[in-house]
């Protein structure tokens, strides 16, 4: 089936989607900002945490779509606030910022897309990938602060559909542009690398294709993921570093042996069939990246 579909075409001019108000001027919507040709608004300009600022912001804006890049994303250093509940700045961000976006975008009848990770589910199993249709549980504890705030982002995402709101909430993986993001880090700073944990890493280009490409279709009310196929970090790294003539072994080592402050998935790999068949589109799969990032 997916053979059928029409590749994201890259660099090519997306559908026209005329103004888009990026919040977030970090890692992703730095990208985003590129393809659509615009200047994020970010943090201390406008704080989302509060509702007036981002209501303001919302109703001033003079074009309909909406994306929230904006986040607290430090996955260890979130641990520190695990005892701060709705304290917590990583609540006040990823919770609240979201919620006050989604309220101003029903209000001023605007698209909003809110960007979502595969890190809102708990641990998964190999071989199986999440679907866009499920829902991650908002109280576990073993995700830590940052899942357990992604996790209950979305669920305001959910509150915001059911009052009739338009957009969509879009989870993404490990993400990446030619030149820059999470790829480049792996191949240039880390020599030992999982071979046992499995993960779906986004390329942003496509990422913004399908954004625009929701908003064109007035796709509404539902979860999608921008993400490629199934790899392991070893693989991509190796595979990466070849590619690009990067000398120097690449160790595999098993996930279990890598301690991390907070909790991270060993097998959080998201599916992109739903996705895929809704836009008439295939993402690149995981070589199909490394050639487009390297190239
Ligand atoms: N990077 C990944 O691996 C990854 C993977 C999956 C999903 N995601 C999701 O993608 C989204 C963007 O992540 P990212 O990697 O681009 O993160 P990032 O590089 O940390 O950028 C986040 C941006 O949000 C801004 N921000 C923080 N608090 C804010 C506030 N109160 N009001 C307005 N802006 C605020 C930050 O500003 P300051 O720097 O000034 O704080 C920063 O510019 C997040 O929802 C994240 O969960 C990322």
């Amino acid at each position: 089936m997916a053979e059928q579909l029409k590749p994201i075409e890259i660099g090519s001019v997306y559908p026209p989607i005329g103004a888009v108000l990026i919040i977030g001027n970090g890692l992703v919507g730095s990208c985003l900002a590129k393809d659509f040709g615009v200047t994020p608004v970010d943090y201390p300009q406008v704080d989302i945490v509060n509702p007036i600022v981002t209501w303001d912001l919302v109703k001033s804006f003079p074009g309909e779509l909406v994306i929230n890049a904006a986040g607290k994303t430090k996955v260890d250093e979130a641990e520190r606030e695990k005892d701060m509940g709705r304290d917590g700045s990583y609540y006040r961000v990823n919770v609240l910022g979201n919620r006050h976006l989604a309220q101003a975008c029903l209000e001023f009848k605007k698209y909003f897309v809110s960007i979502s990770s595969e890190m809102a589910f708990g641990e998964g199993e190999k071989g199986q990938l999440r679907l866009e249709s499920e829902v991650p549980e908002v109280h576990i504890a073993e995700r830590g602060v940052y899942g357990g705030t992604k996790a209950w982002g979305e669920f305001e995402i959910l509150t915001y559909f059911a009052k009739e709101g338009r957009g969509i909430n879009l989870r993404i993986s490990h993400p990446s542009k030619r030149s820059e993001g999470w790829f480049f880090n792996l191949i240039k700073k880390y020599s030992k690398l999982h071979d046992d944990s499995e993960i779906t890493p986004t390329l942003t280009e496509e990422l913004s294709h399908v954004i625009a490409q929701a908003y064109v279709l007035g796709i509404s009310r539902r979860t999608l993921h921008a993400v490629g196929t199934v790899v392991t970090p070893y693989e991509f790294g190796t595979a990466g570093r070849k590619r690009l003539g990067i000398t120097g072994e690449t160790e595999p080592i098993h996930f279990e042996n890598v301690k991390s402050k907070a909790y991270r998935p060993q097998f959080g790999a998201l599916s992109n069939e739903y996705t895929q068949k809704l836009l008439g589109l295939r993402f690149r799969d995981s070589q199909e990246q490394i050639d487009y990032l390297t190239s």
